[in-house]
């Protein structure tokens, strides 16, 4: 009967190690202690404990190149509703990336008009893209991306950046505000953050999108559309090395 299972209230956040070092792990569990403050859940732990339970965690299980997933669920309560006491879990699993042709190549998105509701907490409530994936198969796309009044905010579970004539630029509205963005723009500090409309994502030289999961994934295709040459473009390609080397 907890809350986040019937009715999908709860909070998660999810990182990733790379030789044993969780990557980025400050900037995550400040986004996690956010998201419980701002849904009003109690997270009984201050962020050095949970910064050494995950250590701990890390070691017990060797965890060399794996993700972790903390989890703080709304709990049971007595009129089925409001947020209680609820479960907190921190748990290693096996990551998935995209397979190094759709790095090579780029990908596919799916528009669809949506906004997200309460878009800069990490909450559970993944429903609206879970249900919409289900048309995604028979367009071979890889993931959906937002837009509503004209302007785009961001794809189901990644940030995006729009290049234009060398100009890097990404929405700043109704989006979870990612680590893997947060690292683009220290990578390219000359970005701008402002609304970008749709078309001007469809007239974009170069499209990317960024995650924990999935790093810096060029797009190629938005529905039918070609985007640039239909190329991964140069700066793009750029920033995926840049990437790579600040992993390290
Ligand atoms: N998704 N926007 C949304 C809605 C997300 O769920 C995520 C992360 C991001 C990118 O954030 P970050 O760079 O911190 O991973 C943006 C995770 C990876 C997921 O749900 O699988």
């Amino acid at each position: 009967m907890d809350i986040s299972v019937i009715r999908g209230y709860g909070i998660f956040d999810f990182f990733r190690t790379s030789n044993h070092v969780p990557l980025f792990l400050s900037d995550y569990l400040d986004r996690f202690i956010r998201s419980a403050e701002k849904t009003y859940l109690n997270l009984k732990y201050s962020k050095s404990e949970l910064a050494d339970i995950i250590l701990e965690l890390i070691e017990k299980n060797d965890l060399k190149n794996g993700g972790i997933r903390m989890l703080l669920t709304g709990g049971v309560s007595e009129n089925h509703f409001s947020p209680s006491e609820g479960g907190l879990y921190i748990f290693c699993e096996d990551l998935l990336f995209p397979s190094q042709e759709k790095y090579d190549k780029g990908v596919k998105l799916v528009s669809a008009d949506h906004v997200r509701s309460i878009a800069d907490i990490k909450t559970t409530n993944y429903a609206f893209p879970v249900w919409l994936s289900a048309t995604w198969k028979d367009s071979g796309a890889e993931d959906v991306i937002y837009h509503h009044n004209g302007f785009i905010s961001e794809s189901s579970r990644s940030n995006i950046f729009v290049i234009k004539d060398g100009q890097i630029s990404t929405p700043d509205q109704h989006i979870l505000h990612g680590i893997t963005r947060m690292r683009v723009l220290e990578l390219a500090p000359q970005t701008s953050i402002r609304p970008i409309s749709f078309e001007e994502l469809l007239a974009a030289d170069e499209l990317f999108i960024t995650s924990t999961t999935k790093k810096i994934l060029p797009i190629t295709l938005i529905d039918d559309q070609k985007i640039g040459t239909g190329q991964v473009g140069p700066l793009t390609k750029k920033l995926m090395a840049d990437f790579v080397e600040m992993e390290k």
